[in-house]
């Protein structure tokens, strides 16, 4: 027996995405019922990035989604440039009057599906959904199976996928499973948890002979690293001495302070945007509409800012029968994709040293850095990126 259920909002994906979309719209009155193949605690623990822009943190304590990354998570009003042996600081507050805060994704992921929960979310866990049908209709549907391995399918006036850079919903708008803009980078990120007090007040984007390394932190006793690896390394082939000693050279200046590594693991570096981010009453958002490389820091927070814009867009078409925002959705949003697209790919090959990288292309590199932090326009630039852009509303 297949189970048929309807819903106003499918949204397929408990990510930050998925889940802060199912927030907003319940606070505008609109059901939605929320799918993801992983289980809760898979998705509570997933280690992912730590950077939230501003408009990230006013909104997730603006619509209640949040409050804990006030009190638990820490404001960050600059960064740190090294190359060349010399550090320089981007001054936020100074620059751009914003700051970000290191708040790790999956601790947004727990305050959402706390939140969600408590406000009588259908939010289903273990449930993988197969495909999307008639998606040009005013009625789609997402067909799979349940945790118990039940077949369902769910009616809705709108279906979004939310699910991922493997997203199983990305066909159904694009014509294919990957469908879109793509870059691959010729290196990776090594990263590391630590048990260990912070090495620096901080966070520090280092260019270095050696290669590229960024000293972030979780709290006043887990530190967040990487370096620039291989794509293909193996996270288990180097042990904890090779590591700090990896570390250590490209960060000359800095004495890191050491301790037990207890996670490590291998990010490849990919920049990607979907062909089309809407078909008929199916829309892409987060991961699944694009990916960036992890430099900026932008990729939890471009998740939020579709949010911001696929929420606006739903109210409108389905409480005011109003298409108009949801015809502009995607022009809107990939505005501000492909400037933090460009924004992504810059910080990674102005910080990385290529494989192939000849003496010109290095020496040229460091000339870039110095024309960005010699100058207060280059500074202000940087600092209005990484802070992020207001969040954009309807086209004007
Ligand atoms: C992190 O702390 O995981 C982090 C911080 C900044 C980045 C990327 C990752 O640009």
């Amino acid at each position: 027996m297949t189970e048929a259920d309807r819903t106003r909002v499918a949204i397929v994906g408990a990510g930050p995405a998925g889940l802060l979309l199912s927030h907003l719209l319940a606070a505008s009155g609109i059901d939605s019922v929320v799918l993801d193949q992983r289980s809760r605690e898979e998705i509570e623990n997933t280690i992912r990035a730590g950077i939230l822009e501003q408009g990230t943190v006013d909104l997730l304590v603006s619509s209640s989604a949040s409050s804990r990354v006030l009190t638990d998570g820490t404001r960050h009003d600059g960064i740190e440039l090294r190359f060349a042996g010399e550090g320089h600081r981007i001054d936020f507050p100074g620059l751009v009057g914003r700051s970000v805060w290191l708040y790790p994704q999956h601790e947004v992921l727990r305050d959402l599906v706390a939140a969600r929960l408590a406000a009588g979310q259908d939010l289903r866990f273990g449930a993988s959904v197969e495909r999307v049908e008639d998606a040009d209709s005013d009625r789609p549907r997402v067909v799979g199976t349940d945790a118990d391995g039940q077949p369902f399918e769910i009616d809705a006036d709108f279906v979004v996928g939310a699910d991922g850079s493997r997203s199983v919903v990305r066909p159904t708008v694009t014509g294919a499973s990957t469908g879109g803009y793509f870059r691959e980078y010729p290196f990776a990120w090594f990263g590391i948890l630590c048990e260990a007090p912070p090495s620096s007040e901080e966070l520090i984007y280092s260019n270095s002979e050696n290669g590229f390394a960024l000293i972030s932190q979780r709290s006043p006793t887990v530190q967040r690293m990487y370096f620039q690896c291989d794509p293909e390394a193996d996270p288990d082939a180097l042990d904890e001495q090779r590591i700090w000693a990896e570390l250590q050279s490209r960060v000359p200046g800095t004495t890191l302070r050491e301790g037990t590594i207890f996670q490590r693991d291998v990010l490849r570096f990919r920049s990607f945007v979907a062909h089309r981010l809407r078909r008929g009453r199916v829309a892409l958002i987060g991961d699944a509409a694009h990916t960036v490389p992890p430099t900026g820091a932008k990729g939890m927070n471009l998740a939020v800012a579709d949010v911001v814009l696929l929420h606006e867009a739903l109210t409108a078409l389905l409480l005011e029968n109003d298409d108009r925002p949801l015809d502009t959705f995607a022009d809107v949003a990939l505005r501000r994709i492909w400037k933090a697209q460009h924004f992504s790919w810059w910080m990674t090959s102005m910080l990385h040293v290529a494989p192939d990288a000849s003496d010109f292309d290095r020496l040229r590199q460091l000339g870039e850095l110095r024309s960005v932090v010699e100058s207060e326009a280059g500074r202000t630039y940087l600092a209005e990126a990484y802070t992020g852009w207001p969040f954009e509303t309807r086209l004007a």
